[in-house]
Order: C-alpha cells, then structure tokens, then sequence
C-alpha cells in the first residue's frame, strides 16, 4: 500500500536538511508517494500565508508529514498570524499534534563533541515528551492593552494566558506512562507546581493518572531544577515529561548534550496516530544557504516517521544504524567536528549516511 507524504521543507537551512531525508527516503525502495508544499515564510512569499489551506489539506490527507523548519529574522516584525511560526503552530494545532516526542541520545562517536564532560553523556538516552497543543502557546485570552490594575495601571501592558485542561493532562500522561513501559518504566513530570496554578493542577492529574501505572516510578521535579539537574547528572533522567513551553526550553538544552542542536529529530503525534515528524532545531538563518548544516536530525526524524505512521520499524532501524555508521567512520558536519574527524558539508553528509543505507541493504538482501 503507498506511503503518502507531505514533504514541507520550510525556510532557511529547511530546505537543505529535507532534501537529504528525502533522498534517504529513497534508497529504501518503499512504495512513498511524497509531495512538497511550501510552508512558513516561503509560503507567505509565494501564497501571502504561511499555512496555507492547501498545505494545510495535504498535510491533513497525509499519512505522515516531513517538516524542516520555518522562520527568518526579516518577518518578525509581520503581523503575529503572518510570521512563518504561525505554520508549525498552525499544524500542531489543527491535526492535533499534541505529543511530542524529543529523544534525545548521545552517540557513543560524538561522546567529545558535547559541552560536557565524557563521563558525564556516555550512553545518555533521555526521552523527553512535551506536551504540544496547550499552555502559554494557545490558551487565550492574549493581547496588548492599557493595565487597569498591577504595578503601572493605565500602562501599556502585553499577557498571554497559561491554562491546562484535565483531558489535555490527562492524554498527555498516558502517553508518556505508555512510553515509560517500553523503557526503564521511569517519568520525571516536571512542573512550577511551587509557584503557577495550571502546573499545581499538572501535578495533582498526573499523580491521579499514575495510579493506573503501579509498575512505573514517577517523580516530580521543579523546572529550573530539571534545567540545572540536566547538565549536572543528565543520566539520571530517563521519561522527562512536561509541558509545552518548559518542554520547548529542556529539549534545546537537552539536545546540547548529545553533542549539537542538529543531533536532536523530534516526532509530533495526534491520536489517530498520525504525525509531524522534524528537527528539533530552527531555521538556522545564521548558516543557511551555506551548505554546512546538520541534515543528521532530520534523516532521523525521518527514521521516526517510518516507525511509527508508516510502520516500517527495520527501515527506521536501516537509517538508525546507517547514521551510527557514519559517525563511526568520522564523518562530522561542523557542528560536531572534533580534531581527527572528517569536516563535511550537509550533502556529504546526506551521500555518506544513503550509501551506508544503501550497504546495509545489500548487507541484508
Ligand atoms: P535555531 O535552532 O534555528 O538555531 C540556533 C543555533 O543552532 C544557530 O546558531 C544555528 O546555526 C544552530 N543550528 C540549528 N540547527 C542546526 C543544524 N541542523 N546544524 C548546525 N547548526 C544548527 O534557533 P534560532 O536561531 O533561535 O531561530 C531561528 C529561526 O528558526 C527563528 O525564526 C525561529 O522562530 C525558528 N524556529 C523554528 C523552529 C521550527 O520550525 N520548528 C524551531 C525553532 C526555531
Ligand atoms: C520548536 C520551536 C517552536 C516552538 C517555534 C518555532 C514555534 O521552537 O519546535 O521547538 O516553540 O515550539
Ligand atoms: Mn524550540
């Protein structure tokens, strides 16, 4: 049966990481039907909206959804609903992207390549799972106006609204009690139960939620102690689960510990199953064009993808592997070149891991 694809590859190095994935795609000799849309700032060029209904339907009539990423300093002073992060918002929003997966995994090969000491990342695997379609991002009401009471009233004022609704928790913890299962049965929820009502509530259903899972441990962690935890003893966490924004701000973090933002692919699930499957990183306008960016989180979001919406499990595990392979061969974009390795660009890169897909193959045939 055909794989169909939306392939969205965005902005800035977006297109050049995609490009890669999709010609990893390709060696696999799966029956893919892949389409491209523009989205985000290419897509207001060209359509005058960064979603535009016709991305927005093919995504929607996908089985799955290939994104790079979106965004460039020249739109940040468009309208809000203009700006090219309306897109990925957009979509989380309206196919119900609410679980967000971030693996983040530190490859024995670039054990030097982090900020932090070896003995500290060796054989780091922390799944962290953020929550998607909630919180500051999307609670309303939201807006500038004239403050009638607080520390300036008759000032000028902006608020954004932090809400969480018990289904949304209640979803989410299931999802990352169910992922625990399959790994060392461990969740660290991480809220600001101490000071934020919305993550007291986060806190009080997911405790209730647990009941349901005696045979997975579950902690509680404030977030700036989970930020500091993080590089102090990042092995100690296994499920780190949490909210939207607490989550955005972790998986950068996180992702510095595997060596480079460019390391980190990431999965967006609804309940049906369907997902969004992109880098954890942005646009990188400061290297786009240049041809040196990471295309390594995309190809594995990719692997992602095949795993779970196109069930293709031993093709996810033939990119795994083949990305593994790479690295031990020395092949570093600059992100993750260290003194003794390969320097190679976004495309050398792309050439280096489907050749090694490609040998796998023959290894298995
Ligand atoms: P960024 O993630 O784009 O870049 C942060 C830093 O990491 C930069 O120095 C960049 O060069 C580097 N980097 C990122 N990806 C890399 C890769 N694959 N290889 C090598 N280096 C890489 O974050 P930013 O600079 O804060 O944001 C840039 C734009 O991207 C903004 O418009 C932002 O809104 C947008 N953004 C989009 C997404 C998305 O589409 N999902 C995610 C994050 C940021
Ligand atoms: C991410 C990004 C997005 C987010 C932005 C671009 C809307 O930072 O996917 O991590 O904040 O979720
Ligand atoms: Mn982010």
């Amino acid at each position: 049966m055909t794989m169909k694809i939306a392939v969205l590859p965005g902005d800035g190095i977006g297109t050049e990481i995609v490009a890669e994935a999709v010609r990893v795609l390709n060696v696999l000799d799966l029956p893919f039907e892949m389409e491209e849309a523009k989205v985000g700032g290419a897509a207001y060029e060209a359509h005058g909206h960064p979603l535009p209904e016709s991305t927005l339907n093919l995504a929607k009539a996908s089985d799955a959804i290939l994104f790079g990423a979106v965004g460039d300093w020249k739109y940040d002073t468009l309208e809000r609903s203009l700006r090219p992060e309306q897109a990925i918002l957009g979509l989380r929003k309206h196919l119900g992207l609410f679980a967000n997966f971030r693996p983040a995994i530190c490859y024995e090969q670039l054990v030097g390549a982090s900020s932090l000491k070896p003995e500290l990342i060796a054989g780091l695997d922390i799944l962290i799972i953020r929550e998607l379609t909630g919180d500051i991002y999307f609670g309303q009401p939201r807006g500038r106006r004239i403050a009638t009471d607080g520390h300036f009233p008759g000032a000028e004022e902006a608020f954004d609204t932090m809400r969480y609704s018990r289904p949304e928790i209640e979803r989410i913890a299931h999802v990352a009690f169910q992922a625990a299962r399959k790994r060392s049965k461990r969740v660290t929820s991480v809220d600001k139960a101490n000071v934020l009502e919305t993550f007291q509530f986060w806190k009080d259903v997911v405790t209730e939620v647990h009941k349901e899972y005696p045979d997975v441990a579950l902690d509680h962690m404030y977030v700036d102690n989970a930020a500091m935890q993080l590089v102090k003893a990042p092995k100690k966490f296994d499920v780190l689960f949490t909210g939207n924004m607490f989550g955005d701000i972790l998986s950068d973090e996180a992702a510095m510990l595997t060596g480079s933002i460019g390391m980190l692919p990431s999965a967006s699930l609804n309940a049906k199953g369907q997902g969004l499957y992109e880098p954890s990183h942005g646009s990188a306008p400061d290297i786009a064009g240049k041809g040196v960016a990471n295309p390594l989180a995309t190809i594995l979001s990719a692997a992602m993808m095949l795993r779970y919406s196109l069930q293709q499990p031993e093709a996810a595990d033939r990119i795994e592997s083949a990305v593994r392979a790479v690295l031990a061969e020395g092949y570093r974009t600059p992100d993750i070149w260290s003194e003794g390795t390969t320097r190679v660009g976004t495309r050398e890169m792309g050439d280096a891991v489907v050749a090694a897909v490609t040998q796998g193959i023959k290894g298995i045939t």
